[in-house]
């Protein structure tokens, strides 16, 4: 069984009367700890593909001759509905997202511990405890020096670097990143993925990472690539 799988998933965007189909019968499958690359076209819908397997959105219908399906640890998302899609969002997913969706208003040590506040809940959430981790990750992550800024003030790669604090935070099982490392110096994204497999080396984290870089892809145990809205093995 595997960890996580999608299997003949299609998902069509509709923009008023246009249809845009992305993907058309995609399957992927993950093991528990391996670490899959994501690769493809700009446009191919990596990124939307994430988003499915995150539980961040849903796939097209089943229709009669058409059947999909998508599951984490054995259980189809068709099951989880409502509050156990979001446990499994909190609980068990990081996601790094393409564009960072950080709160800009925010500094960037609260943009790092509202992720565990949401985790926790409101009655769980140990505010030390998150500040002092929050810290550990930001320093690992070379922003000790940035912790009261406000992330509308960070550069595109500061922004992304805090966006991978804020996925790890609640130590997921599972990372789920759209380039992590897309807007940083080659250097820095090495230095950036060093760090990840070494998290994931300590932790056992199953990871599947969008990436454009052929750098990134070359340390993934396994690539993927998306080709006219399918799923072929590298
Ligand atoms: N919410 C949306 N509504 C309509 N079309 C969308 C939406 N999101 C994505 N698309 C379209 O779906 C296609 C795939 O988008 P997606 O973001 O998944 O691509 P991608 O492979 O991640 O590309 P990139 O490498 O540029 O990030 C694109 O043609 C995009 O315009
Ligand atoms: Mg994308």
């Amino acid at each position: 069984m595997p960890y996580l799988s999608a299997t003949n998933v299609h998902k069509t965007y509709k923009l008023k009367r246009h249809r845009i189909p992305v993907l058309r019968g995609a399957s992927v499958s993950v093991e528990k700890g391996e670490f899959v690359a994501i690769v493809g076209a700009t446009g191919s819908g990596k990124s939307t593909l994430l988003h499915l397997l995150g539980g961040l959105d849903r796939p097209d219908r089943d229709t009669a001759d058409q059947q999909s399906d998508i599951t984490f640890g054995g259980t189809s998302f068709k099951s989880m509905w409502g509050r156990r899609l979001d446990r499994y969002r909190a609980e068990s997913v990081g996601f790094v997202f393409q564009f960072y969706h950080l709160l800009p208003e925010l500094n960037i040590l609260e943009n790092v511990c509202l992720a565990a506040m949401v985790n926790k809940g409101r009655l769980r959430y140990d505010k030390a405890a998150a500040t002092a981790k929050a810290e550990a990750l930001l320093a690992e992550l070379g922003l000790s020096h940035r912790l009261g800024h406000r992330s509308g003030e960070l550069s595109g790669g500061e922004r992304q670097r805090v966006a991978l604090a804020r996925a790890l935070i609640n130590d997921p099982p599972l990372l789920l990143a759209d380039e992590p490392t897309g807007n940083l110096d080659a250097k820095t994204g090495g230095g950036i993925m060093d760090q990840l497999l070494a998290h994931r080396k300590a932790t056992g984290q199953t990871m599947v990472i969008v990436t454009h870089s052929a750098e990134v892809a070359a340390r993934a145990d396994r690539v993927v690539r998306l080709v006219e809205g399918r799923v072929v093995n590298e």
